[in-house]
């Protein structure tokens, strides 16, 4: 078996680990990669967009399984792109054509896609004009949700306090068009006030099976404050998310999410993350992501004992009926190590050093080897991941190891996890 990863991130290392961890790292290759995916797998030097050049190293490489990353590339079609091309009639794609994708890349498709199939989530309007917008705002209580319908890196969503901010906003995206056709809708939504969680799951269009799910730290600073990021650490499990929690979840959310891609004929292999929000015991979806998230991935992968080739192989084609996952009972917890600056400007190409330990789990992000040296090359620049048996064993072992790791400019939340201990009886 041979497989491609598409994606340069923590995510697209965390995936390479745990598949050679299963079949060795021979025939597991990454495009592009990062400094981290040459421990574990062979990177090719191509862009995870340029589908042409992919399609033409799936070919000469003689892949039999492709795992796409990130969204941009699903949401544009590239799994369409590779279905009507003869040479590929028995490759295996991880990864959502683009009317499965859609989930994603329109969250007013999602939004009518949830109400349809009665899935619970925020109360909504879609906006195509300024005034429109503006007239519903003034109609509505503080806080404002505001969400550029298509893809814009992460930086869509914006939560207003007050009406002035709210009305700005709407300006910026209509008028001075601050994120080009991705807002030419705008999704305005109820505020949902509650503690947020993530599920995943994979599926083959019809059959699935759920994930680890993760709790993810989403704003730069402790405590969470100031600007969004792409996710600055996770935990799994979520200790909130207990059974009966869970179940309500499976069967409010999960069903009908995965009921409604069958019934609407998406063409749908992979994974779907939901983004939830758990208000009073009841959750609300967020938000759908047709990909595996980052920095989620680093702490769910290593909690999937058996063979994760074998799940991702069955979802590939369609025999996912009856498989189930097994999910390994300790905690993980993952520290962003990021650039200075992030999710600003930040500068690139400070020389990283590493007192590796052996029992260490740390994910390359934004990371390039230059000569002999591992170099930062992004924002988000590595992850690493603690164990244990409850949040503060994993926190403690996390942090410990964060310590061991230097370059200049290095920043970390100090509080992943801390609003976890709480709900653990340790
Ligand atoms: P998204 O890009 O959809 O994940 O949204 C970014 C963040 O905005 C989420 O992680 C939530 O913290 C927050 N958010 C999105 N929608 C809502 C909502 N309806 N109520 C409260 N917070 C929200
Ligand atoms: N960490 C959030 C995401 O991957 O979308």
């Amino acid at each position: 078996m041979r497989i491609l990863i598409t994606g340069s991130g923590g995510r697209e290392h965390a995936i390479a680990w745990r598949l050679a961890r299963d079949i060795g790292s021979e025939n597991i290759f990454v495009a592009p990669g990062n400094a981290g995916t040459k421990q574990c797998a062979t990177n090719i030097d191509c862009s995870y967009n340029n589908f042409e050049m992919l399609a033409n190293h799936i070919d000469e490489l003689h892949i039999d399984l492709l795992m796409i990353g990130p969204e941009e590339p699903l949401v544009n079609g590239f799994t369409d792109y590779l279905k009507q091309d003869p040479r590929f009639a028995k490759l295996m794609i991880v990864g959502p054509g683009s009317n499965g994708a859609i989930l994603e890349g329109s969250k007013d498709f999602a939004k009518q896609f949830m109400n349809k199939y009665s899935i619970p989530t925020a109360a909504y309007q879609t906006f195509e004009s300024k005034d429109k917008a503006a007239e519903y705002i003034r109609s509505l209580k503080s806080p404002y949700v505001l969400k550029a319908d298509g893809l814009a890196a992460g930086k869509g969503v914006v939560i207003a306090q007050t009406e002035e901010e709210a009305l700005k906003h709407i300006d910026l995206v209509f008028q001075n068009r601050v994120f080009g056709d991705a807002g030419n809708k705008l999704v305005i939504e109820e505020f949902l006030d509650g503690i947020e969680m993530s599920v995943f799951a994979l599926t083959d269009g019809r059959n699935y099976v759920l994930l680890p799910e993760a709790k993810d730290y989403k704003r730069i600073g402790d405590g969470d404050t100031g600007p969004n990021t792409g996710g600055m650490g996770t935990v799994s499990p979520v200790p909130f998310a207990n059974k009966e929690f869970m179940q309500k979840v499976v069967s409010r959310i999960v069903e009908p999410t995965i009921s409604g891609i069958a019934a609407e004929n998406m063409d749908y292999c992979g994974f779907i993350f939901i983004g939830l929000m758990n208000v009073g015991g009841d959750p609300f979806v967020i938000e759908y992501n047709v990909r595996l998230g980052d920095p989620e991935t680093q702490v769910i992968l290593p909690r999937i004992g058996g063979s994760f080739i074998d799940l991702l192989t069955a979802a590939a084609t369609q025999q996912l009926e009856g498989k189930s996952i097994e999910h390994e009972a300790f905690t993980t917890l993952s520290i962003v190590l990021a650039s200075e600056g992030y999710p600003g400007a930040y500068k690139k190409g400070n020389e990283i050093e590493f007192e590796p330990d052996p029992n260490d789990l740390v994910f390359h992000a934004g990371t390039a080897v230059v000569g002999d040296k591992t170099v930062t090359a992004g924002g988000r620049v590595l992850a690493v991941v603690g164990k244990g048996n409850n949040v503060t064993e994993a926190m403690i072992w996390a942090y410990e190891n964060a310590e061991r790791i230097k370059f200049e400019g290095v920043y970390y939340r100090n509080d992943i996890g801390f609003d976890l201990m709480k709900y653990e009886n340790i």
